[in-house]
């Protein structure tokens, strides 16, 4: 894929979530739930935290998710266990997908086509279509606001279609800034890694999935390794290796909520213990009223930057060789 056609999917973002929001109704399961478990790997699995902490915040009903080929041994009659892969031919999913048939849970499946949208007809699942011909850590919008969508008509709110279309409007309207800012950190992130500095993203609690997110985006579309540092469980491990770090050179990225004043002091704290190690630091200020626009604006101007940065590198951010080495193996090592 071309760079340009992927940087005009990541901005084309607004739009791939309208059409998520254009089919809100469209699918729907019946049912009382005690829980709700995702399951899905890299791009699509990243999805599952999202919802797992839209939910935490003002939802009801509990999230797990699950990043494996195994299914949780809780699932039950009361449990609504939504299988996701964009390609849907990623092979720890389809497991999951099949040992989730052997269970009593009500299974539904996400996907653009492939085994999952197969097994699907063959099982009379619901199949919940999302448009193909895109990588699926640039889907994230279709993936995310489709789940959303189906757990509102399902009775499951955690978005409604009203702050849905806010999130939307919202995403559009601060789209010219994430270009902005996403280029500055591709700037400051290549200068860093120059000087071989480890890359580190910081966050605060609840914004753990947005670190994460950024980190995948960087190992995926910059080739880069990245260490992800979460607030306030940092305080309880991490600091320590701080103490005496190998390697010791750190860029830190810190991401922060500035509405949050407890998540603000604590990436302060963070702060001041990697400034004593003479770490060089990024400040992104999240910008959005709700989590839901903190979360999409963030992921938008990380996707951007670790495509400008991968440009910047000489590397290309759409092609994922050794995810696609894994790939070719991994039926072998799970039919063992
Ligand atoms: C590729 C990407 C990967 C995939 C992962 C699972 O863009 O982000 O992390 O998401 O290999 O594949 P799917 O999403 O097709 O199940």
């Amino acid at each position: 894929m071309e760079i340009t056609r992927l940087v005009d999917t990541y901005l084309s973002w607004p739009k791939q979530a309208l059409l998520s929001i254009n089919e809100w109704g469209k699918y729907r399961v019946e049912g009382d739930f005690d829980e709700i478990l995702i399951t899905g790997m890299g791009g699509s699995g990243i999805v599952g935290d999202y919802v797992q902490v839209l939910s935490a915040s003002k939802g009801a009903t509990p999230v797990y998710v699950n990043k494996s080929h195994l299914i949780p041994s809780f699932v039950s009659e009361k449990t609504l266990v939504i299988i996701v892969s964009y390609s849907g031919n990623t092979i720890e999913s389809i497991k999951a997908l099949e040992r989730a048939l052997k269970t009593r849970g009500k299974v539904v499946t996400v996907s653009s086509g492939g085994a999952l949208k197969d097994i699907s007809t063959r099982h009379g699942l619901l199949h919940v279509q999302v448009p193909p011909g895109l990588l699926p850590r640039a889907s994230l919008p279709a993936m995310l606001y489709a789940i959303l969508g189906l757990l509102d008509s399902s009775g499951i709110t955690i978005v409604s279609k009203d702050e849905a279309l806010e999130s939307v409007a919202f995403l559009e309207k601060t789209t010219p800034s994430c270009i902005e800012i996403g280029e500055e950190i591709a700037s400051w992130l290549f200068e860093m890694i120059r000087e071989n500095r480890l890359f580190v993203i910081a966050t605060h609690s609840p914004y753990d999935p947005l670190a994460i997110r950024g980190k995948n985006e960087f190992n995926e579309n910059s080739k880069l390794v990245a260490k992800v540092d979460i607030a306030p469980e940092w305080m309880h491990n991490d600091i320590v290796g701080y103490e005496f770090p190998v390697p010791s050179k750190f860029a830190v990225l810190e991401i922060l909520d500035p509405a949050d004043s407890v998540g603000a002091k604590l990436v302060e704290f963070m702060d001041r213990v990697y400034r004593l190690l003479d770490a060089q630091v990024y400040r992104l200020e999240l910008k959005g009223s709700t989590l839901l626009e903190r979360l999409v604006y963030g992921s938008l101007v990380l996707g951007l930057a670790s495509v400008y940065l991968g440009v910047k590198r000489g590397v290309d951010p759409a092609t994922t060789k050794s995810i696609a080495m894994y790939k070719s193996e991994a039926s072998k090592i799970f039919s063992s």
